[in-house]
This record gives C-alpha cells, structure tokens and sequence, in this order.
C-alpha cells in the first residue's frame, strides 16, 4: 500500500533508508527536525510504502514553485523488482503535477548503477550538457551509506 509519509514514520524511514546503499545522507537535512521542516513544506508529495503495517519503501518529492525534486528513493533489499518504487514515484509525480509542476529532477551519485539503470528505465533523462554545483551554507556531517 502506498499512503503519504508522515512525521511519525521518521524512525522507521530512517532505519529503511540505513538498509539500503548508494544513499547520500547528512546530520542536519535527514534529522528528525530537517525531515519535519520538508514535510511542513511538502505535505502531498511524500510517500511510504507498507505491506503488513511495515515500511518497506519511502519517497520524498517537493517543489519550489517551479521545479520538483526527489530525495531519497528507497526500497528495502528484500522487496526489490517487485514494482514498489515505480508506484511510489509515480505518486511523487502525480502529487507535483497536481500542484502544476511542469518538469522534475533529482541527483544521484554516478557511482549508483543500480540507481542510475532504475531512473534511466522510468524515463528520467541524463542532461550531460549541464554540470551540478553547490554551495554549503551551514555546516553539516555527511555520509553516505
Ligand atoms: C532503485 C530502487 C529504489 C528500485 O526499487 P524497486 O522497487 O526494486 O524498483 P521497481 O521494482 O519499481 O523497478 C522498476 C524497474 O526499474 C529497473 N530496475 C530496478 N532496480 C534495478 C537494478 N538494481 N538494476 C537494473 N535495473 C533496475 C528494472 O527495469 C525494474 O523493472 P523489473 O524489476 O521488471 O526489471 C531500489 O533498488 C533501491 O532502493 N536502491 C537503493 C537506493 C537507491 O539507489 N535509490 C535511487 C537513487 S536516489
């Protein structure tokens, strides 16, 4: 079952999010607080998925009012190729699209084949005109897992 993500599922999220590789996360965005500031901002696009009460998938989706990006698409290994994360993108994308955004993006780590085959197979294009940059404004610990 697919319903939206909310702050009570924090633990169990995180836990699913420590279980999978080729996750980027850090101290400060992927706390409880950070997790409960993007969910204020975003309460229609984030997403769980559940068999038997259990959370097995999670996705989360916001815009800015103009572009949408997703985070931190996960399935639990154990309940992979089964289709879970097709539909919870494809809640992500409904939710931003009914909230009129026209186009959405994401970054993953070039190294993440598994990841990079999935997106490339739901029809998320590679832009290899453009070059990612950012710019820390308050210190954070990251790490990937
Ligand atoms: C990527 C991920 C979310 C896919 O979850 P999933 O529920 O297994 O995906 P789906 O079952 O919806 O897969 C849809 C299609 O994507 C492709 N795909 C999914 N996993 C793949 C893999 N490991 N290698 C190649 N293609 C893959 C397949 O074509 C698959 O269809 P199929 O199972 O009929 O072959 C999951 O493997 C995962 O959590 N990985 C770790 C975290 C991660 O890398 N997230 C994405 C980067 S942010």
């Amino acid at each position: 079952m697919i319903r939206l993500m909310t702050i009570e599922d924090y633990a169990e999220v995180y836990q699913l999010w420590l279980s999978c590789t080729g996750m980027g996360l850090n101290t400060l965005d992927d706390s409880q607080a950070g997790i409960e500031k993007f969910l204020r901002r975003n309460p229609t696009s984030c997403f769980v998925a559940t068999t038997q009460e259990r959370i097995v998938g999670s996705i989360m989706s916001g815009h800015d009012g103009r572009r949408g990006f997703i985070y931190h698409a996960s399935v639990h290994p154990d309940y992979r190729h089964q289709g879970i994360a097709t539909q919870l993108i494809d809640a992500a994308l409904d939710a931003l699209k009914e909230e009129g955004i026209a186009k959405v993006a994401f970054v993953v780590f070039a190294r993440n084949k598994e990841g990079n085959a999935f997106w490339e197979r739901l029809g998320f294009q590679l832009r290899d005109d453009l070059v990612y940059r950012d710019k820390t404004l308050i210190e954070f610990e990251r790490f990937d897992t």
